[in-house]
Formats: C-alpha cells, sequence, structure tokens
C-alpha cells in the first residue's frame, strides 16, 4: 500500500512508520519537525511541512495514497490548558484540513490517533468504548471533535475510518524513544534517577489499591502493530480502545522502573495533580473482536523496553 504518515517523525508515529516499512509498505511522512526528528525517519520520503498550511495539504495530495495514518498532534495537557487555541487550531484544524482535502483527492481510508482522554473522569472502570465522552482539557476536546469530523466525512463522503484511544503508552523501538523531558512517569522517574533529585508523586488518597493514581500502561510497539492490523478494516468506522485492560499504581510502575534501571526511583509523596482521574483503565474486548489484537506484554517487560531506549539518551 502507498501510506501517508502523518507525525511520522515522532515517538509513536515514528515506531508505525518503521513497522508499516518493515511489513512493505510504500511510506510518506509528513511532519512539521516541532517536536519530532528527522532521524527517526530512515527510508520513508519524508515531506516537511503542517498540517495548518492548505497549500502543503493540497500539494501533498498531488500524490494518491491507499491510506493516511494520522498522528500529527501537540500532546501536553498541561500546555493545552494554558493555550487552547493553539491545541484546538493544530489538532482540530490541521486534522480538519487532512481530512477535507482527502476526501476532495479521492482517498478515503484513515486511521486516527485518539486518547482515552476523551472519556474524562471514568464513572467505572474498565472503560468500555460506550462511555460518556466528556473531556476535561482542550487536549481531550481537540481529539474528541477529530473523532467527530471522522463520523461527520462517514456520512457525507463515504470516509471509512478507526480512531485508537490510546491509554498510557511507554516504550521504546529501535531507536524511537519518548521526548526525555516530557512529564509523564517513565520520563521523570528516570530523571529522578539521574538527578538524585526525588519526583512527586501525585497523590496517595485515592480510592485504589495503595492509594496512588491507577492507570492502564500499554506497549508503544504493540500499540503501533495495532496500526498495521487496523489497515485493511478501516471499514469498521469506530473508535477502539488500545489499553491492556489491566491497571497499575503509580507505587508498582515506580517499583518496576527502579527493577529495570538496577536503582530506586527517589520519590517523595505530593497532593492530588489537578485533572487527574484515580483509575483510568481500558476495557480491551472491541480490539480483539474487530482487528485481533491483543496486548501481550507484563508491566516488567514494558517498562524494561521503555528504560533502556531512553537510558540511550
Ligand atoms: C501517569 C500516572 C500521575 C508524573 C496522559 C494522557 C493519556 C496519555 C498519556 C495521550 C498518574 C502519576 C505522573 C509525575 C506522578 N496520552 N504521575 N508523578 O496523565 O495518566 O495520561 O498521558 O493521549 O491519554 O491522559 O499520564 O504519565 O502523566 O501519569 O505521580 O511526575 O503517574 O498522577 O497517576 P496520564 P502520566
Amino acid at each position: 500500500m502507498k501510506v501517508l504518515i502523518t507525525g511520522g517523525a515522532g515517538w509513536i508515529g515514528g515506531i508505525t512508520t518503521r513497522l508499516f516499512e518493515e511489513a512493505g509498505h510504500d511510506v510518506v511522512v509528513f511532519d512539521n519537525l516541532s517536536t519530532g526528528f528527522e532521524h527517526n525517519v530512515k527510508t520513508s520520503q519524508l515531506v516537511q511541512g503542517d498540517l495548518r498550511d492548505i497549500v502543503a495539504v493540497e500539494q501533498l495530495f498531488k500524490t494518491s495514497f491507499d491510506l493516511i495514518v494520522h498522528f500529527a498532534a501537540k500532546l501536553d495537557i498541561g500546555e493545552s490548558t494554558r493555550e487552547p487555541r493553539l491545541y484546538y487550531d493544530n489538532n482540530t484544524t490541521g486534522s480538519l484540513n487532512l481530512i477535507d482535502i482527502a476526501v476532495k483527492n479521492d482517498v478515503k481510508k484513515i486511521i486516527f490517533s485518539s486518547s482515552a482522554t476523551v472519556y474524562g473522569e471514568p464513572d467505572a472502570i474498565p472503560i468500555p468504548e460506550s462511555a460518556p465522552l466528556r473531556p476535561i482539557n482542550p487536549y481531550g476536546h481537540s481529539k474528541l471533535m477529530v473523532e467527530q469530523l471522522l463520523l461527520s466525512y462517514e456520512k457525507t463522503h463515504g470516509l471509512e475510518w478507526l480512531a485508537f484511544r490510546y491509554f498510557n503508552p511507554i516504550g521504546a523501538y529501535d531507536g524511537i524513544h519518548q521526548n526525555p523531558s516530557v512529564s509523564n512517569i517513565v520520563p521523570v522517574a528516570l530523571r529522578a534517577i539521574k538527578s538524585g533529585q526525588p519526583m512527586q508523586v501525585y497523590g496517595d488518597d485515592y480510592d485504589t489499591t495503595d492509594g496512588t493514581g491507577v492507570r492502564d500502561y500499554i506497549d508503544v510497539v504493540e500499540i503501533a502493530r495495532a496500526h498495521l492490523m487496523g489497515a485493511d478494516r478501516v471499514g469498521a468506522c469506530r473508535a477502539i480502545n488500545l489499553g491492556s485492560g489491566s491497571g497499575y499504581s503509580v507505587l508498582q510502575i515506580l517499583a518496576a522502573i527502579g527493577k529495570a534501571a538496577g536503582q530506586e526511583v527517589p520519590y517523595e509523596l505530593h497532593k492530588r495533580r489537578s485533572g487527574d482521574a484515580a483509575a483510568v483503565v481500558a476495557s480491551s474486548h472491541l480490539a480483539q473482536d474487530l482487528i485481533g489484537w491483543r496486548a501481550g506484554s507484563s508491566l516488567d517487560q514494558m517498562v524494561q523496553r521503555a528504560v533502556a531506549g531512553l537510558d540511550k539518551e
């Protein structure tokens, strides 16, 4: 297949690009390199450009594609609350340009990188795809709006789509890793080990096994593989959770990180971080039923790969 991957120079997009190349597909990466890196794209063609630039997107579709895999987005939740317009412009308007120009050029298959943040604070776990969609920050709203655009263009233009709602991705592949300076738990914990400065554990008074927040951590390579497996099921037009269905507390993942790094993570207990839910865990049945995808790695395996990937930095 001829595949367009937006955001293919980034972390999850870069790993997905690698898997599509390894499977023999012909990939074009479109990325503005705002957070991605040219060196993440090995053999595919890289077109540097921004989805907000209509002329650049029209130019891109002078080539026809069999499938679009759309990752390009800003993803810092804290930044999204400070600069919502940036998120609606970059994530939502950028996606609207992509979808609209694609269908006008008769490219009508897309897989979209959505997020578990579309659920906000869940009423119960595990969270099925049918749960209420109540994002609590502009980042989550910007992703949900794109899911709604997909649904709308399905009705008006026969667009075929899948939206994968990622839970908490961790890990690395072939030198492509998460930006080490981001505020997600694995990079934060590794920075604490390196600096010796304790990291903050946000809240120990949640109604969970040990009082700390519970999340569904999922290996980034397994996430990338789901896109490959979903490539021939885009006609399903559904949003699908990508999570393992198992939840681990902050203290459990810190213990796993300490084990993988050969050194305990220094931490101190801190008050809750605003906007954090107590527990966010996926119901993962739909992914299995629809595309035959299931997460297979244990927490220790995932964390080992994540630590090894970031340690090379
Ligand atoms: C994990 C747990 C924190 C940092 C967000 C999005 C999610 C996905 C990943 C994509 C929580 C705790 C963290 C720290 C801590 N992104 N923590 N101290 O917020 O669950 O998920 O990023 O769209 O959709 O919602 O991820 O890695 O920040 O936190 O105690 O310094 O670790 O409170 O319980 P989060 P995270």
